[in-house]
Order: structure tokens, then C-alpha cells, then sequence
């Protein structure tokens, strides 16, 4: 009897601390009805990310070669150019060119299950962004409560997870590591710059360059967010008037990228004139152009005065085709279909973006989310609005920057996050942006020109029932028998003659690739 109350007695006690654990435990996101369909990685090496890269003359050059396959790799390059060297276990290839031309190399990946080879072309030159930008940014996940440690923590979670071998690039953070004037929390106060008016990062960010170091040393590149105005969107210290200290400040401290916001400047400028819309990024640009180091520029002004006209020539390699994706956690699914696929064919925006400077419909919202209530939450979409989100954002060419928690990935997440057929489509080095190519209802077919002469085609329904939907050569400008794959589950799915059909589910995508029999 006694024996019996004991053992009742321990069940309880490890129930209630089994509990209490899962209870503190993060939160699994539901699987019900998320199907994954990209197939994992094999063990064999394979080459992923961008096949080009822009580099200025004497900037410093690093660029880590994305592979999946067991490890370890050894990774090779045939043809490098002077001035460059690949550390054959990490795939870092680092140095300097100081001479304009383009490079073509052999990039080699082997373990002990094969050799994978790739051509890599390195492009010294002006131009940089020679595909979208891949990466992850912390605002929609984190918001103002953004801090080093979580930025070293993506950063490890970038590796971890293995989105670096699928080619994921920066690790960036948005607003709010500046001080905040006025701010009642200790640690957001401060000096905003020092004495010769190099701006301060807050107590957040105690060692900045020391968190850039972090995340150079893994492979990966770091980016940081400020405004032309006095202040940012959240209110923390920004650039008006000191544009040439606060670059030189993002030098020192060792930034790749830089997103340059526009809130607060409707004070010093009339967002109404164009002169005045493309002013600060003028003049932030020029500024980057006189560093002796690559910084991408993206421009964030929610697509004022039709930036995508002129946000390449103001010196952007990017820019913010809308207002933001999340700003209303409940909207994100209504805004991704605004955002994504109105905002597009109605400007005809396919005509702007390219190699160099690229639109930028905004983040990847999947995974965990700011529900702007104080928590992280998974995301609103459903798994097939997801699935078109990421279909989507590859066929319009658009950075694939994912901003949930990167610490916390579930599978199918990742899933969405890492498919190299996906992906590919996405960094297309031809560069063109895809376009509708026709609209029946509720159901529209979008297709992307890929340089090896195959098409990427976006079969979506944006309906509120399961729909057929059809690509018809014709319309998508192909004749004769083409090989068709379905690149989410990396099938090929046979030869079809005049014109493919599909079931598409409620808001969701089959994302095709077309190869002429020839090819
Ligand atoms: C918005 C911007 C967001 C985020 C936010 C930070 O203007 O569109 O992406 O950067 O500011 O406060």
C-alpha cells in the first residue's frame, strides 16, 4: 500500500515537472495539414545559392560556397582569380581583385559520397546584388526588442539549421539598435554619439564590431537598418546630418548591408516631389560608393513616387515595392496577395527589377512571428498561402530575406526555406523577373525567362475552392513538347505538348519548370 502511494506519489511529481517542461518548452507548431514536399538533402555534395557574384575593385571579397552533403567537404576552385584564395575545408573565399572583368571559375564540392561542380562567376566591376539578396532579418520576429546576443544567436541558427548551405547570406538587424531618446527602458538610453559624433549603438549592443566579427566568422554577412530623418520608425537615433559619420561608423564596425528607412524624413523632405524622394538615398549612396567596402543598399520607402523607376539609379540595390507585409499580423495573407501578385502586374514591375537592383515586396513571413502583443506566434498563413508566398517571391525575383525566429524553425519550415529547385528559380542569373501571364477568376499563371532557356511556371489559385489550372504554351510563349517538373517536389512529371493542367488547392501554387526537348 505504501509502496503503491509512493509510486502514485513520483508519477505525479514527474508529470507535474514533465509539464511545467513542456509548458516552458518552446512552442511546436501544429503540423495538421502542413505536407512537406521538398525532399531532404541527399549525402552526395551539391552546389547551391547564387552561380554570380559582383564584387567592387579593391573591396574586400568573401563569399562562402553553399553545399549540402555529408561532411566534411572539400571544397575547390578552378580558374580563381589572382588576388583570391579558397580555404579548402570551410569554402571561404576571401582577398581582394583589384582589376574589372569577369572571372569564370569551376566551384568543386567533395566528400566521400562524390564530387559536385558548378560554374561561379565572380564580376568585378560596379555592380553589386547580381541576384536578390538571401538572408534573414530580425524585425518581424524580435521588433524593438532586438539585441546582440539574439543576432549572434541567428546567426548560429543560419548554420545550425543548415540555410547557409542553401545559400542564406545576411544576418541583418532592423531598427532599434540605436538609443532612443526619451525612452524610460535603461537600456535603449544614452549618449546618442560619442564626442566627435560617431553614433553609439544602445546597451543592447554592447560591442558591435565584435558582433560582426562573430557572424564574418561564420561565413555570413551582417547588415544594419537606419534612416535618412532624425529618427527611425521606432523612434531611436538616425542619420539626418550625420550621413558621412554614420557610414564610416557602419564601416568600422564592419557592415555588409544597409537598410535605409524613410520614416521621419517627411519632416525634412516633401515626399510629394521626386527630387525630394530620391535626395537622402542620393546622397547615402554616394557616401557608399566612396567606402573601401561593399554595402548593399536597400531602399525602404514603401514604393513612394514609383521608386522601382528610378531606386537603381539613385544607387539602391534594392527597394521596397509596398508598404509593409506585416504591418497588420491578422492581414499578412490579405497583404501577400495585395503586395505580391496586385502591386506587381499592375506596375508592370517586372520591367524594373534586375541585376544590380531588385524589387523588394518585403520579407518572408512564415515560421514564428511578433503577433505585435508581446508574443511570438506562428504565423497566420495557411501551409498553401505559404507555399505561395515562397513561390511567389522566386518567381518575381524578390530577396528571399525570412524574418521569423530563425532559433525555432520547425520542419516545415525549413522545408519552405530550403528548396534548392525553389531557390534556383529565385537566383536565376539572367535576372529577369517573372509577370502574370494570365488571369481567369481566381486563378493566374505567372511565368519567369531563366537563362538556360527553361521557364519557371506559377500555376496559383487564389480562390476560395480547389480550382483546375492550366498552362497553355501559347499564352506562356513555348511551342512543341517541353519536359515538365514540379520544382516543389523535385519531380519530373513527363513531356507535355500544347499545354499542362493541375489542381491547385485554395490559395495555394504547383510551381513548374519547363525545359524545351532540345535543352
Ligand atoms: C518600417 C519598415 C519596416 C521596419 C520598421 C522599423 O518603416 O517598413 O520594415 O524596418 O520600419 O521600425
Amino acid at each position: 500500500m505504501k509502496n503503491r502511494l509512493l509510486s502514485s506519489l513520483a508519477a505525479i511529481i514527474i508529470i507535474a515537472i514533465l509539464s511545467f517542461s513542456c509548458s516552458t518548452a518552446p512552442d511546436k507548431v501544429p503540423d495538421d495539414g502542413k505536407i512537406i514536399l521538398t525532399p531532404k538533402p541527399g549525402p552526395e555534395p551539391r552546389i547551391n545559392g547564387t552561380k554570380i557574384f559582383g564584387v567592387r575593385p579593391g573591396s574586400p571579397f568573401m563569399f562562402k560556397i553553399p553545399a549540402t552533403g555529408l561532411r566534411p567537404i572539400k571544397y575547390e576552385v578552378i580558374n580563381l582569380p589572382d588576388g583570391l584564395t579558397c580555404d579548402n575545408s570551410t569554402g571561404m573565399i576571401t582577398g581582394t581583385l583589384n582589376s574589372p572583368g569577369e572571372y569564370k571559375t569551376i566551384v568543386r564540392a567533395t566528400n566521400n559520397k562524390g564530387t559536385a561542380e558548378r560554374e561561379f562567376r565572380i564580376v568585378c566591376g560596379e555592380q553589386l546584388a547580381l541576384t536578390p539578396h538571401m538572408g534573414w532579418n530580425s524585425w518581424y520576429v524580435w521588433e524593438n526588442h532586438v539585441t546582440d546576443s539574439i543576432m549572434r544567436a541567428a546567426a548560429d541558427a543560419m548554420v545550425s539549421s543548415g540555410m547557409i548551405d542553401h545559400g542564406y547570406m545576411y544576418i541583418n538587424i532592423d531598427d532599434c539598435w540605436s538609443v532612443k531618446p526619451g525612452s524610460d527602458d535603461p537600456s535603449l538610453t544614452g549618449e546618442p554619439r560619442d564626442a566627435s559624433g560617431m553614433i553609439n549603438s544602445n546597451k543592447r549592443f554592447p560591442d558591435m564590431k565584435d558582433m560582426t566579427d562573430y557572424i564574418h566568422s561564420l561565413g555570413l554577412k551582417a547588415g544594419i537598418y537606419t534612416s535618412p530623418g532624425e529618427l527611425t520608425c521606432a523612434g531611436h537615433v538616425a542619420a539626418y546630418q550625420y550621413e558621412e559619420k554614420d557610414v564610416a561608423r557602419f564601416v568600422e564596425w564592419g557592415f555588409d548591408f544597409l537598410k535605409y528607412d524613410w520614416c521621419s524624413y517627411s519632416k525634412v523632405g516633401n515626399k510629394e516631389l521626386l527630387e525630394d524622394l530620391q535626395k537622402p538615398y542620393l546622397l547615402i549612396s554616394s557616401i557608399i560608393r566612396k567606402q573601401n567596402r561593399d554595402i548593399i543598399l536597400n531602399l525602404c520607402q514603401y514604393g513612394m513616387g514609383d521608386v522601382w523607376k528610378w531606386g537603381k539609379q539613385v544607387g539602391g540595390q534594392s527597394w521596397r515595392t509596398a508598404g509593409d507585409l506585416g504591418g497588420s499580423f491578422e492581414g499578412i495573407g490579405k497583404a501577400l496577395f495585395r503586395d505580391g501578385f496586385d502591386v506587381y502586374s499592375r506596375d508592370s514591375l517586372h520591367l524594373y527589377g534586375g541585376p544590380g537592383g531588385w524589387n523588394d515586396p518585403d520579407y518572408l513571413l512564415i515560421g514564428y512571428l511578433s503577433n505585435w502583443k508581446g508574443q511570438t506566434v506562428p504565423t497566420p498563413l495557411t501551409p498553401n498561402e505559404q507555399y505561395t508566398h515562397v513561390s511567389l517571391w522566386s518567381i518575381v525575383a524578390a530577396p528571399l530575406i525570412f524574418s521569423g525566429d530563425i532559433t525555432r524553425l520547425d520542419e516545415f519550415t525549413l522545408s519552405l526555406l530550403t528548396n534548392d529547385e525553389i531557390i534556383e528559380v529565385d537566383q536565376d542569373p539572367l535576372g529577369k523577373p517573372g509577370y502574370r501571364v494570365s488571369k481567369n477568376g481566381d486563378t493566374e499563371v505567372w511565368i519567369r525567362n531563366l537563362e538556360d532557356g527553361s521557364k519557371a511556371v506559377g500555376l496559383f489559385n487564389r480562390g476560395e475552392n480547389e480550382a483546375e489550372v492550366t498552362a497553355v504554351w501559347e499564352e506562356i510563349g513555348v511551342t512543341g513538347k517541353q519536359r515538365v517538373r514540379d520544382l516543389w517536389r523535385q519531380k519530373d512529371l513527363g513531356d507535355f505538348s500544347d499545354k499542362y493542367t493541375s489542381t491547385v488547392p485554395v490559395h495555394g501554387v504547383v510551381m513548374l519548370r519547363l525545359w524545351p526537348e532540345k535543352l
